[in-house]
């Protein structure tokens, strides 16, 4: 993964092929990224996706205009076999069915095909969808082949990879944890002591397994109970990592400070730098405890670190492309000069869930939903008080107790309940209340880049509505979002 504005002749090593990535920008706006044009001469098989779709374009033609209707969300593609040409225009979409669902996300589009060019795939809103040269191996689609929205995304990118650009798939998971628990190793060395925080989310899990195979007791996990944590969470978190699992872990009950600190606070990027400081603080203590009672200096943090979150970080920056600030405990690296270990930084989040179940980490927390950093206190819009955090507990934990009781955890891939910071009118027991409003969020995808929301039955949302306002006091409404990521975040804040 390299950024975009990678120039070609500062490369050691020659690419077997390149795929360009999608991106916020207008390729023909002033300051936008471009790729060195260097990459056409390489004579390697290239594929732009959306914004790579339209530097191609650009750079081969100047054929993209601003499209009179943004894209977002499901389109039917309508593919266009050509047998008569070079065998390399069909095997993009080889093993493709000619009309087949993908995931769109875009304002620009073609307005012709370039030179050379000649369609492969259509859309009702994008006639230029998919493109290939007739001669060499140069591919572009507008649609988004990495999102799980898109079913015969990976069968695309699978044939690009491999049919096109002859790449072989050879990488397992089995192989990874032995290669991860060696190479952990080897940077900890025989001696040293390492601290990760853990959150009861499968990717601090699985990291914190991880690490225990490796180094065993000289790891010490610490959960920080920030007061918006999940009903019970704590407890359930505590009882899998030291019982289950033989993890080292250290629960420290921190509640009263964060709560305090976030008392009238209503500005969400507030909420989430107060929560990310005062996570720093308590675990900076914790971790000056540890180290006296070991008579030894921790010397390394585990982090849960992500692919994604690595691709944000090496991508091109514009001006202002932070969508939201997103917790990390990246201050702890300066203030304890702590060395960063992080065996999960290749990795997505299903094959994190791979990797867990592997290391035999109980289904019920593999498959747990995410849950951020800030918790519940971007899931209140307003100010966090102990009472809302209460309410809106109370209500997360109905609907995600209904949705087990279901069958359906596994199909969604995150669902809460949001506190709305209005009041509306309801009838109780023949007296007129204003009460709080809750929303109920659920959604399927996979890279939580792009989301749908799950389709519940009618009958459903009715049993989870009518036991929120019996059970909860002070819910009068229940509202169920049905926005798309794009544009709505997952998160209400
Ligand atoms: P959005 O709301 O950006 O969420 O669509 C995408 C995923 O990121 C999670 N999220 C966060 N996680 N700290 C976190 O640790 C945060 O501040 C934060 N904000 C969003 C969100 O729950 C979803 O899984």
């Amino acid at each position: 993964m390299l950024p975009c504005t990678q120039k070609i002749a500062d490369l050691t090593w020659k690419p077997k092929a390149i795929i360009l990535s999608g991106g916020p920008y207008s390729v023909y706006a002033e300051g936008s990224p471009h790729a060195d044009p260097a990459i056409f001469d390489l004579g390697i098989p290239i594929l732009g996706i959306c914004y790579g779709l339209q530097e191609i374009a650009w750079q081969r033609g100047k054929n993209v205009t601003a499209g009179d209707k943004r894209e977002y969300g499901n389109s039917v593609l309508h593919v266009e076999r050509h047998s008569d040409k070079a065998a390399h225009v069909d095997a993009l979409f080889d093993g493709i069915d000619i009309d087949t669902n993908v995931w769109m996300s875009h304002g620009d589009k073609l307005s012709a095909a370039p030179p050379g060019f000649i369609t492969i795939a259509s859309s009702p809103n994008a006639p230029w969808a998919g493109l290939a040269h007739e001669d060499i191996p140069l591919y572009g689609i507008q649609f988004h082949p990495e999102v799980t929205h898109t079913p015969c995304g990976g069968k695309l990118l699978e044939n690009f990879a491999v049919k096109i650009a002859k790449c072989q798939q050879n990488w397992t998971m089995e192989e990874f944890i032995s290669k991860e628990i060696k190479r952990i190793q080897a940077i900890v060395g025989p001696d040293s002591h390492v601290i990760g925080a853990v959150s009861g989310g499968v990717d601090s899990t699985v990291a914190a397994k991880l690490m225990h195979e490796a180094i065993g007791d000289r790891f010490h996990a610490i959960l920080v109970d920030n007061g918006v944590m999940r009903l019970n969470e704590c407890e359930q978190v505590q009882a899998t990592l030291n019982q289950h699992l033989g993890i080292n872990l250290s629960v420290v009950d921190s509640s009263e400070e964060f709560l305090t600190k976030l008392s009238g606070v209503e500005d969400p990027e507030k909420k989430r730098k107060i929560i990310g400081n005062t996570f720093i603080e308590v675990f900076q203590r914790e971790a000056e405890k540890l180290t006296a009672v070991h008579g030894k200096a921790i010397d390394y943090l585990l982090q849960g670190t992500l692919y994604p979150d690595v691709i944000e970080s090496i991508s091109f920056k514009g001006p202002s492309q932070t969508i939201k600030t997103h917790h990390n405990v990246g201050g702890l690296l300066e203030n304890m000069s702590l060395k960063l270990v992080e065996p999960l930084r290749e990795l997505f989040k299903d094959e994190v869930r791979k990797l867990g179940t592997l290391l035999g980490i109980p289904e019920d927390l593999v498959w747990r939903h995410p849950f951020p950093g800030p918790g519940i206190a971007i899931r209140i819009l307003g100010e966090v008080t102990r009472e809302q955090v209460d309410i809106a507990r109370k209500a997360d934990f109905i609907f995600i107790e209904e949705i087990k009781r279901a069958g359906i955890y596994r199909e969604i891939s995150q669902a809460f309940a949001a506190l709305l910071p209005i009041r509306a009118v309801g009838v109780m027991g023949d007296q007129r209340r204003y009460d709080q409003i809750i929303a109920l969020r659920a959604v399927t995808t996979t890279d939580f880049m792009t989301a749908d929301w799950y389709d519940f039955d009618a009958k459903f949302l009715k049993h989870v509505s009518n036991r929120i306002v019996n059970e909860v006091d002070g819910v009068c409404r229940v509202l169920y979002d049905v926005s798309q990521k794009p544009p709505g975040t997952i998160e209400f804040l």
